[in-house]
């Protein structure tokens, strides 16, 4: 049927129609807060790049983790930045480490909380490179033993979901096989199964402390244009008992975010990453863009393009919008 008997205009009329026909919605149950956590006490410090987002020392995670469960919002996400970085990043998987101790907390303090924990070790290491160095190169399989180990440990603390992001072959399958042979056969497994090598992530590595000494990651994040291999990687990971599959960044590869809903049953999450954040920061600040609307606009699309879950900085906040 064509114009005039077709009138899109017609349920666009008012807000109550508009309400009546949307397609996509936004509920705090969607959305996960990422932190950055610091030893110390009373420690909130603030990060340049990323305006209202702080490190922050155990204490103060409890006060803002608190805050954003009242909101509603069901996961939280720990980067931990540790007090000694070494050339393994071994206080990735000590007993005492960071995130360990910051999950027992949460978990103590705030238990309704799902507690995500990071399984990577470029804030460990003291080259900023995400696993073992031989002969300046990522070595895979080294780095795969030392995975299982910092799992192991995050594990033992209490973590309620693991999510690798280090992108090396065969990390999925080895934090299953070392996670199920210490009995946390029920722990679910969040992979990072589809990372670019994106300019996106530069405010993040201001926050975790986390910048490559030298060189970059282009030897195991992937090639921002390519989304055949995005699908392999994916498939990959989900042949290995991944639970949960995520894009990232979001907003450059909702293209991939889409082909990856449409081809896989399982939950899939993306992560909304510091530069895409930083962006509309600055332009809001500028006055250049309606900060909420573009915030919610840019949530709204990836919920669209076929996210279950969004990891966003803007996580409480909008969870309080929503709440209205
Ligand atoms: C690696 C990791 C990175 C991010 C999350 N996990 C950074 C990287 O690969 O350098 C980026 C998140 C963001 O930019 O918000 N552990």
């Amino acid at each position: 049927m064509d114009f005039p008997i077709t009138r899109l205009r017609r349920l666009r009329r008012t807000e109550t129609l508009r309400r009546m026909v949307r397609e996509t919605r936004l509920h705090p149950d969607h959305l996960i807060q990422p932190y950055f956590v610091i030893p110390g006490k009373d420690e909130k410090k603030p990060i340049s790049s990323m305006p209202g987002v702080f490190q922050l020392s155990i204490d103060h995670l409890v006060k803002e983790a608190q805050l954003s469960a009242e909101a509603g919002v069901p996961g939280v996400i720990l980067f931990g930045i540790p007090s000694k970085k070494d050339k393994e990043g071994s206080a990735a998987w000590s007993a005492d480490g960071i995130v360990q101790r910051a999950t027992k907390a949460l978990k103590d303090k705030v238990p309704g909380v799902a507690v995500i924990a990071d399984v990577c070790f470029c804030e460990y290491t003291d080259h900023g490179h995400c696993g073992v160095l031989v002969d300046g190169q990522v070595d895979n399989d080294e780095t795969l033993e030392n995975l299982g180990k910092q799992a192991i440990s995050l594990a033992e603390a209490g973590v309620d979901i693991v999510a690798p992001s280090g992108m090396m072959d065969g990390m999925v399958g080895a934090i299953r096989e070392a996670l199920d042979e210490n009995g946390h056969e029920q722990l679910p497994i969040m992979s990072y199964a589809v990372k670019f090598a994106s300019a996106f992530y530069g405010p993040f590595r201001e926050a975790a402390e986390s910048t490559p000494a030298f060189g970059d990651r282009k030897g195991y994040q992937m090639d921002p244009a390519n989304a055949r291999e995005a699908m392999r990687e994916a498939a990959l990971d989900a042949s290995e008992g991944a639970d949960i599959l995520m894009v990232k960044p979001a907003l450059a590869y909702l293209d991939v975010l889409s082909e990856l809903r449409e081809t896989f049953e399982h939950p899939v999450a993306a992560y909304n990453v510091s530069g895409e954040m930083a962006m509309i920061e600055a332009a809001a600040k500028n006055g250049w863009i309606d900060r909420e609307r573009a915030i919610l606009e840019t949530l709204t699309s990836i919920r669209r393009a076929g996210a279950d879950m969004i990891l966003t900085y803007w996580a409480t906040e909008v969870a309080r919008w929503l709440n209205k």
